[in-house]
């Protein structure tokens, strides 16, 4: 190891991150990310790695896309910052305007934050606010963020770690079980169901077919608002803009971020319908966030949407999704070792054998030069997501590479 890397690593374990640190060094990974471009993250001492990890999706269209990074410098090159939070921006408004655009049914409005979790937040507190009830209802395991609100659903192990889990205003349930959902909602007194399409860190387990459309309906009723959180799977890489289309769903509430930035810029949102976004019209100061829908960040995401709304973008996460396909087909037909795979677009569970089995790809993968990572809340599934601009050769180049590392895991 270069002695740079060598003091990066000592830095950060001492002022960082000492734990993370301590947990990637047992499984054996060293990374630190230096130089950063397209599909390609670089080690500080210059191993190159295919990033099919992408952040949940943050580097949805690649790591520095030139018309990102164009856009970042016309930005700074305008007359304007993060701008104030307070007066009408003329950025704001066309993003929030095309957000409302580019969502299924009736969304009205667009409250802005800077990141995912934030966002979350402001989508609990609105449907708290539209339906004057306080309790939430969340998929056992799933993830929406480590704010107080947000890191109070799903999994709730990491807020009652800080004391902050608020068991009397959540309940979980388990995913694909529309009868618990029932169950849950019957009593008319919850706010709203917060559900990722694809439960992420769950290891992407898909909805069985007409699970989500059954949650929607049991929502209306019962008076219940729909929170899609689509911080990992909209932006197109569901071959859809959102993927809870894909589903026939139309959500009260669109949560959206990561990829939102360009990978350049921090921005999330939460797009509301016009229940959800009453308090608007009542209390313009209830929910206020300084760098939430900076101009600087709108600047970039309107870039993001024009490109990711493009009919030759979503045209090629589609054809692309298809090769993808056939590729994990023919491993699966090859590996026993590779129990399933779970995949909507350009969006990929892999299931391997072993509890463990994620975590000793991610470290097999990582030696052979792709970073993809395994799922916190299942280890035996491996997230596999390719950016959006992925061609075959580079697909195959991946499962060149997948290929050896299920061999070596599986030996
Ligand atoms: C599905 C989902 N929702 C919300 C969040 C929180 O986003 P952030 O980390 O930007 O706060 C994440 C982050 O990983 C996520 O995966």
């Amino acid at each position: 190891m270069s002695k740079i890397k060598d003091r990066v690593i000592k830095l950060n374990k001492q002022y960082v991150c000492p734990d993370k640190i301590r947990i990637f060094n047992q499984i054996g990974i060293d990374l630190v990310i230096g130089k950063r471009e397209g599909p390609y993250i670089y080690d500080l001492d210059g191993k190159k790695l295919i990033d099919v990890h992408i952040n949940g999706g943050t580097y949805n269209l690649g790591h520095r896309h030139p018309e990102i990074i164009d856009a970042m410098k016309e930005a700074m090159e305008l007359p304007i910052d993060i701008g104030n939070h307070h007066f009408p921006s003329p950025l704001r408004g066309e993003v929030a305007e095309m957000l409302v655009r580019l969502s299924p049914g009736d969304m009205e409005y667009c409250v802005f934050a800077s990141g995912g979790s934030e966002a979350v937040d402001i989508a609990i507190k609105s449907a708290r606010y539209a339906t004057q009830r306080r309790k939430i209802v969340s998929i056992d395991n799933g993830y929406h963020g480590r704010t107080g609100l947000s890191g109070a659903v799903g999994n709730t192990k990491n807020a009652a770690f800080f004391l902050s889990d608020m068991p009397q205003d959540s309940q979980i349930v388990p995913f694909n079980d529309i009868s618990a959902m029932k169950r849950a909602l019957e009593n008319q007194d919850i706010a709203a169901v917060i559900i990722e399409t694809i439960p992420a860190t769950l290891g992407f387990p898909l909805p069985e077919n007409g699970y989500l459309a059954e949650v929607k309906l049991i929502c209306e009723q019962t008076g219940t608002l729909f929170i899609a959180d689509e911080v990992q799977t909209g932006l197109s890489r569901s071959g859809k803009i959102w993927a809870i289309e894909k589903f026939n769903v139309v959500p009260d509430i669109i949560v959206t971020a990561k990829g939102l930035s360009g990978g350049i810029y921090p921005i999330a949102a939460a797009i509301l319908n016009e229940k959800a976004g009453s308090w608007l019209l009542e209390d313009g100061f209830a929910h206020v966030s300084t760098f939430g829908g900076s101009e600087i960040g709108c600047h970039v995401a309107k870039k993001v949407l024009e490109i990711i709304s493009r009919p030759e973008t979503l045209a090629h996460v589609n054809s692309i999704s298809a090769y993808l396909s056939d590729s994990f087909k023919t491993l699966q037909e090859k590996y026993s070792h590779l129990l399933e795979v779970r995949q909507c677009g350009l969006i990929a569970g892999l299931k391997f054998d072993g509890e463990m089995g994620a975590v000793f790809m991610s470290k097999a993968l990582y030696d052979n030069g792709v970073w993809a990572m395994f799922s916190g809340y299942d280890l035996s599934v491996l997230q596999f997501k390719p950016y959006l601009f992925a061609d075959q050769a580079l697909v195959d180049v991946i499962m060149e590479k997948l290929e050896k590392s299920i061999i070596q895991c599986s030996s």
